[in-house]
C-alpha cells in the first residue's frame, strides 16, 4: 500500500529561483533564506519518497484568464519548465507519475471532487523553487512528482475547507494504491506578502506564527478562515495559503512537527516552511515518562534578524 509520510510547506517566491539560477545563494540576503533549508534537505534525503505531491499555483504560465481551472492534477509523464518572460528557468523537466496521478484522479473525482486533469502541462516557478529549496540544484528530480495545480489568482478561489477535504481525498487514493511507495505532499506559497497596490510590501509576522501553530496543531480552526481574513491579515497574496490545507488535509489528525524555518523577507514575502511527519505504528506507543523527560524540545536561535530556526523533534 502506498502511504503518506510526512507534508512539506515551502513559500516559492521567484527571486529565490533566480537567486540559484544565477549563483547568487551565497550573498548574505540569500544564504539567510538558504540556511533554512539546509536541514531540511538532509531530512528528505533520508526519507527518500518514492513520489511527490506538489500542491502549488500556477502564475498564469500554464493556464490563463482564458482558462482557470479550480484544481488542475498534472497526470502527464513529463511536465515541462515554462518560460515566464525570460527563458525556462534551467532546471530539469519534472518528471511525473501517470499510474498514481492517474488512480488519485480516479478515486478522487469519484470522490465528488472534479478536478481538471492534464495530460500535458508546463510548471513555473510555483513548483520549482520549492522543489530546488529541499533538493537543491540536481541534475535530474530525485523522485517523479505529480503536481496539482491550485487556483489562487483568480477570484474566487477555494475556500480552505475545501482545501482541507481534497487533501482527506488524496490521502484515501494513496492508500488505496496496492503498491508500496512512500509519497511526500507539499503544500507551496505563502506567508504573509502583498505584491501590489497601497499595501505592497506587507507582512504580518505575528499572523504567520499562528498560522504554523495552528496548522500541525489545530488545522480545522484554519479551515474555517475566510479568504477575507487571509487578505486582510497577510496580504492580497497571502491567500496561496489555503493551498497549505491541501497538505495538512493528507497527513493524519495528529502529527509530529520535524522543522520549521520562518524568516523575512524574501522579495516581497515571509518565507514559512514546516515539516510535518505522520508518526509511525511505533512513534504512536505511549511513551513512557522517563522517555519523555530525555527527550526535551530544544530550540536553536540564530542571530540574525527576523530568522528563527526552531528544532523540536528529529
Ligand atoms: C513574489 C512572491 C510570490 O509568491 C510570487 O508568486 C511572485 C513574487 C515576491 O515576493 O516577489
Ligand atoms: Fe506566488
Amino acid at each position: 500500500m502506498a502511504r503518506i509520510v510526512a507534508g512539506v510547506t515551502s513559500s516559492h517566491v521567484p527571486a529565490i529561483g533566480a537567486a540559484i539560477d544565477n549563483h547568487r545563494t551565497g550573498e548574505p540576503y540569500w544564504q539567510r533564506v538558504f540556511e533554512g533549508f539546509e536541514r531540511s534537505k538532509e531530512w528528505i534525503a533520508k526519507v527518500k519518497p518514492d513520489v511527490c505531491i506538489v500542491v502549488y499555483n500556477d502564475h498564469a504560465s500554464a493556464f490563463s484568464v482564458e482558462m482557470i481551472p479550480t484544481f488542475a492534477l498534472g497526470t502527464a509523464a513529463e511536465f515541462p519548465i515554462a518560460d515566464e518572460g525570460w527563458g525556462p528557468r534551467p532546471v530539469p523537466a519534472v518528471q511525473g507519475h501517470p499510474e498514481l496521478a492517474a488512480h488519485i484522479a480516479q478515486s478522487v473525482i469519484l470522490d465528488e471532487f472534479d478536478l481538471t486533469l492534464c495530460n500535458k502541462m508546463e510548471v513555473d516557478h510555483g513548483l520549482t523553487v520549492p522543489l530546488n529549496l529541499m533538493f537543491g540544484t540536481p541534475k535530474q528530480w530525485p523522485c517523479p512528482v505529480i503536481p496539482l495545480a491550485v487556483n489562487v489568482v483568480m477570484y474566487p478561489p477555494p475556500t480552505g475547507h475545501r482545501c482541507f477535504m481534497l487533501g482527506r481525498a488524496i490521502k484515501k487514493a494513496i492508500e488505496s494504491y496496492p503498491k508500496d511507495l512512500k509519497v511526500v505532499i507539499f503544500g507551496t506559497g505563502g506567508m504573509s506578502h502583498q505584491i501590489s497596490g497601497q499595501r505592497a510590501g506587507l507582512i504580518n509576522s505575528k499572523f504567520d506564527h499562528a498560522f504554523l501553530d495552528n496548522l500541525t496543531k489545530n488545522p480545522k480552526k484554519l479551515t474555517r478562515m475566510p479568504h477575507l481574513e487571509y487578505m486582510r491579515e497577510a496580504g492580497a497574496e497571502g491567500v496561496e495559503m489555503v493551498m497549505w490545507l491541501i497538505m495538512r488535509g493528507a497527513l493524519d489528525d495528529n502529527v509530529d512537527e520535524v522543522y520549521r524555518f520562518y524568516t523575512v523577507p524574501a522579495s516581497n514575502t515571509a518565507v514559512g516552511h514546516i515539516i510535518l511527519a505522520n508518526r509511525t505504528k511505533a512513534s504512536k506507543k505511549p511513551a513512557s515518562k522517563k522517555a519523555v523527560a530525555r527527550k526535551p524540545a530544544t530550540k536553536i536561535k540564530r542571530a540574525a534578524a527576523g530568522q528563527k530556526i526552531q528544532r523540536i523533534r528529529s
